[in-house]
């Protein structure tokens, strides 16, 4: 487990005022191209779930690549969870707030069957607020979120404040 976590951040670009001054970004592209750490990421994430899952949410755009190898790994389906605006309706939608402004997900209710066992996936827990709005999307819609699981947390944001009494699983956390 730690050795995973120390082959996550040897393979974690760091990228310093990106997308905008002030941030500091992990990019986690160069793991995606490693095979065997890709392939690690997604068994660890499939073998830690805390029970049954019958669907994968995957946040735009990064969750979209590590919620698919994980869905067919448990056996599960796939919900794309986007950004406002690019999903044909019906759509459910949640706002959350952002440093500065707000912006949307949304998920189409017609694919998640009535108390679905939905485990929510993403690259990076920052602030949370991504993540919250995804659960409360998903739970307005009748779903059951058995749990969340991220590649990196960055705790000094806060995110996982957000998700009180949830399963949360971060691969690497970082101060
Ligand atoms: C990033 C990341 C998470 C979210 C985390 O996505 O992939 O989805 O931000 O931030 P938060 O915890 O503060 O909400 P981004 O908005 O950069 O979207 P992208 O993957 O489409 O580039
Ligand atoms: N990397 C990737 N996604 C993010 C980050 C980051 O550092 N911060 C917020 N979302």
């Amino acid at each position: 487990r730690a050795e995973l976590a120390r082959r996550i951040d040897a393979l974690l670009r760091t990228v310093p005022d990106y997308p905008e001054p002030g941030v500091l970004f992990r990019d986690i592209m160069p793991l995606l191209a490693d095979p065997d750490a890709f392939a690690e990421v997604v068994a660890t994430f499939a073998t830690d779930v805390p029970g049954p899952v019958d669907l994968v949410a995957g946040m735009e755009a990064r969750g979209f690549l590590l919620a698919a190898p994980v869905a067919i790994a448990l056996g599960a389906g796939v919900v794309p969870v986007r950004k406002a605006g690019k999903l044909p309706g019906p759509v459910a939608t949640q706002s959350y707030a952002l440093e500065y402004g707000s912006a949307a997900v949304e998920i189409q209710p017609s694919t998640i069957p009535d108390g679905a066992r939905v485990l929510v996936i993403d690259d990076v827990l920052a602030t949370g607020g991504t993540a919250a709005a995804t659960v409360e999307l998903l739970e307005t819609c009748g779903a059951t979120v058995v749990g969340l699981a991220f590649l990196v947390e960055l705790e000094a944001l806060g995110g996982r404040a957000m998700l009180p009494g949830r399963f949360v699983d971060s691969l690497l956390t970082l101060p």
